[in-house]
């Protein structure tokens, strides 16, 4: 009887589906089209059958991030090179224009009075994109991914722990990593054959700094033991990654395939190690200043975090400052070693600021004017976030004109706009940080920390760690960007040299 019955409901099922796939795949997107079309908006069209451009997208990305012929170091090719799609449809559609990613429609921007809006006046009719669940498998349920009343506990608790007197205290802690790398490098210089200079890719050393930089915030003095959790982070990293490169089918994570089942066990690892830390932390959390006693111990009784969240928050910390903060070191020091003129004038700010000999410490930091322009300039023209997404939670009128319906994606080109020579000038695509001397004049001009609500919540530790480690290293060394270093932005996660940074380090005489 009930085969029958199932018999019967079969072709109803079936016509169910049909329905619902031309509803998703070819009626909403179309009717979309059409009607950002009827306010001037284009773009390349949209091909159901090739699942709309993303397929188009990425291998046309991954093409120019695999060019590898050398260029010179110059900036005019940093948005060709890290949103070649953007590059080339906003010169064929103008901006905003509309693209697919499956039967997504996107909506790229880069006018800064939109962007201002999207991510300011207007946040609460904008929301992030929902994650791939793979990706969760880099930083859990933590900060970067959360919405709603969870994101404004978090978020709580994370501006306490980010605050500036909190990093303030942090200060020592910076100036020890970067001192026991520079014994290592003055090491090697005396190794080295002619005594006197060192080639290395700075790249990885920055990101060794930065994980331990990262490691010791987060866990005080058993930072050691931390570096465990975020080794086990990094292999977490690889393996996530290489799944985001296959088509994600959903449930095929649950499968137990080689893969999967080392997540697991990492995963496992993580948080039996984060388990025993908090554990350790709760006898010294008094007076302890580190992010793990902040997640541990928030000011607010109500804001209590569970075992789960406190290890998502964990690696959200890991995930999202370890590589922005490493990229931003290795950017600045490739364009000091390109500009001389700039590295000796940071040289002779921080001989002026800190003292011939002396390391930097928390009160210097508002002293290094010219380190900071430095700095915000790198920002601008290599900047590690390359672009923010957000996804429209309602309909939403922008600047006044364009009608944006609930559920468009919206990809805010921030590398464009730094590098767009109508807001910078004809020199937009030349390294000169004296620009940064006047205050600017849009918001959302420039924007590396993001804007708003969601503005980057470890922003203050980035920018003291920076500062730190440039100081630092510029009062120690002179340093020249290598013959074999090859000019090659490139995004992977973040903005990245594809070849690594070759520099050349001397001892200061
Ligand atoms: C140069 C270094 C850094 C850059 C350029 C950077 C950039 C950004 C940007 C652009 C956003 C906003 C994303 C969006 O609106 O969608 C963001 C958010 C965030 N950043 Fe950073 N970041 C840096 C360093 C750090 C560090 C050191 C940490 C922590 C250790 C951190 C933790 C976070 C977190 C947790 C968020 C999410 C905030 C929220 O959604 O409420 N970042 N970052």
């Amino acid at each position: 009887m009930s085969f029958f019955l199932l018999l019967l409901l079969l072709p109803l099922f079936f016509t169910i589906f049909i329905f619902t796939i031309l509803l998703k795949h070819i009626w909403i997107p179309l009717r979309i089209q059409l009607h950002f079309h009827q306010q001037g908006i284009t773009g390349p069209a949209y091909r159901p059958i090739f699942f709309g451009n993303s397929a188009g997208i990425r291998r046309r990305m991954i093409a120019e991030a695999e060019l590898s012929r050398p260029v010179s170091f110059s900036h005019e090719r940093v948005v060709e090179r890290v949103m070649p799609h953007y590059y080339n449809w906003s010169k064929v559609h103008g901006d905003p224009f509309l693209y697919w990613f499956g039967s997504n429609a996107r909506l790229a921007v880069s006018d800064p009075d939109m962007i201002k809006e999207i991510l300011v006046s207007k946040s609460g009719s904008f929301g992030k994109i929902r994650f791939n669940p793979v990706s969760k498998g880099l930083f859990g349920e933590g900060l970067v991914g959360l919405e709603g009343e969870r994101w404004v506990v978090h978020r709580r608790i994370a501006s306490q722990a980010f605050n500036m007197e909190r990093v303030k205290d942090w200060v020592p802690e910076i100036v020890d990593s970067t001192r026991n790398m520079m014994i290592k490098w003055d090491a090697n210089i005396e190794e080295a054959t002619n005594n006197s200079e060192l080639e290395f890719d700075v790249h990885r050393e920055f990101h060794q700094l930065s994980a331990d930089i990262i490691s010791r915030t987060a866990f005080g003095s058993n930072f050691s033991e931390g570096k465990r959790i975020f080794e086990l982070q990094e292999q977490q990293i690889v393996l996530v990654l290489q799944s985001l490169r296959n088509v994600y089918i959903p449930g095929f994570r649950f499968l137990p395939t080689k893969r999967n089942m080392t997540m697991w066990k990492l995963e496992q690892e993580t948080t039996e190690l984060v388990r025993n830390m908090i554990e350790k932390n709760k006898s010294a959390k008094q007076n302890s200043t580190t992010l793990l006693a902040t997640l541990i111990s928030p000011s607010k009784i109500d804001d209590t975090l569970d075992l789960k969240e406190i290890v998502d928050e964990c690696k959200t910390f890991y995930f999202a400052g370890k590589e922005t903060t490493a990229n931003l070191l290795t950017w600045t020091f490739l364009l000091l070693g390109l500009h001389q003129e700039w590295q000796d004038k940071a040289r002779e700010e921080v001989d002026r600021v800190c003292g011939q000999n002396a390391f930097p410490c928390s009160d210097d930091l508002a002293d290094l004017k010219i380190v900071t322009m430095i700095l915000n300039e790198t920002l601008r023209l290599y900047p590690p976030a390359v672009m923010l997404m957000r996804q429209a939670s309602q309909n939403v009128r922008l600047v006044g004109r364009l009608d944006v319906p609930a559920g468009t994606q919206l990809f805010l080109a921030m590398t464009a706009v730094h590098h767009d020579a109508n807001i910078w000038g004809e020199d937009a695509n030349v390294f000169n940080p004296m620009r940064f001397l006047e205050p600017r004049n849009h918001l959302a001009s420039f924007f590396p920390f993001g804007l708003g609500p969601r503005v980057c919540v470890g922003q203050n530790l980035a920018i003291v760690e920076a500062k730190i480690v440039l100081a630092m290293i510029v009062g120690r060394y002179s340093f020249a960007v290598s013959p074999t270093y090859v000019h090659a932005p490139m995004q992977s996660l973040t903005l990245q040299p594809q070849y690594g940074a070759q520099m050349i380090f001397s001892r200061r005489s």
